[in-house]
């Protein structure tokens, strides 16, 4: 197994989460505008026969496009091994490799967030044990994640969530309101507004709108305290995992029924 740094040429083939996905190329341009810019950073693993294993991707925290704050360091977005390749060290390899990259370029320290155990939700995740077992500590948690870090020396300060800021106002009615936190990092998140929007166009204007927020920048997501999320009518609805369209069909219909009682009352 040989691990390269990712860049601009290995990209595409080496990110594998969206292949073969609809619109992945959203994801790939954005995340090819990162590491033109030296935001993006990252590292392939690629087994004995050529193929990629796995790959893990970071950023200098101060300009990631994640929900955390902190000083020095550089916070993992991304971990993720192919299920044949897992349980023979490409992981750890590729923490190492982050670890040792983010070292040479002066940073603090590497963080990461992680999840605990979800295993049976079908929803992959990275696990928090794993960054515990890669020697990182546990600091702040939000909802099911928890931030983990681990410095290199004494400057090292842990990473921190930022404080969620965001209140959509609702629509007059009839019409309800969606609002789409929209981040390219991921590519649930381009798959979740992607759906989102064709679920809208079938519902029709008169009963919806929708405003899509772009939070590829740092200011955007420092302005709101968060990178993610679609709200209904106000509602912090879906932030987390890929959802299906009779998930957004029927959180509108529920948001939009109660819009018809409440305007009858
Ligand atoms: C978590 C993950 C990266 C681990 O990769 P891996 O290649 O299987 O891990 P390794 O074989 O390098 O394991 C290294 C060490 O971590 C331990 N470890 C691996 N997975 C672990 C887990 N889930 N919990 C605790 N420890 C774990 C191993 O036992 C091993 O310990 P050792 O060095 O003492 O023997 C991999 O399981 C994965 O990609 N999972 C899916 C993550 C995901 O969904 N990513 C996409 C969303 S960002």
């Amino acid at each position: 197994m040989k691990i390269e740094k990712l860049n601009t040429d290995n990209l595409r083939g080496g990110v594998f989460c969206a292949h073969g996905k609809p619109k992945s190329e959203e994801m790939y341009d954005q995340m090819e505008a990162w590491l033109d810019g030296n935001l993006l950073r990252g590292q392939i693993a690629r087994a004995d026969n050529g193929e990629v294993a796995g790959f893990v991707l970071y950023y200098p925290i101060e300009e990631a496009p994640l929900d955390v704050e902190g000083e020095g360091l550089y916070m993992v977005q991304c971990v993720y091994v192919k299920p044949e390749y897992q349980k023979a060290g490409t992981g750890k390899a590729l923490v190492e490799a982050a670890m040792a990259d983010a070292h040479k370029n002066g940073a603090t320290g590497l963080a990461a967030e992680g999840f605990s155990d979800r295993i049976n939700t079908g929803f992959e995740y990275k696990p928090g044990a794993f960054f515990a077992h890669m020697g990182m500590t546990a600091t702040d948690t939000r909802g099911q994640g928890t931030l983990y870090y681990v410095g290199f020396n004494t400057e090292a300060e842990p990473p921190r969530y930022l404080e969620p800021d965001f209140k959509p106002k609702p629509h007059m009615e009839p019409r309800i309101k969606v609002d789409i936190l929209d981040c390219r990092r991921c590519y649930t998140f381009v798959h979740n507004r992607n759906l989102v929007e064709t679920v809208l166009a079938q519902v029709g204007e008169d009963k919806v709108t929708l405003e899509v927020h772009d939070q590829n920048d740092r200011a955007a997501i420092l302005d709101k305290g968060m990178s993610t999320g679609v709200f209904i009518d106000g509602k912090l609805t879906f932030f987390d995992g890929p959802i299906s369209e009779d998930d957004i069909m029927n959180a509108i219909e529920i948001a939009y029924n109660a819009r018809l009682r409440a305007t009858d009352r």
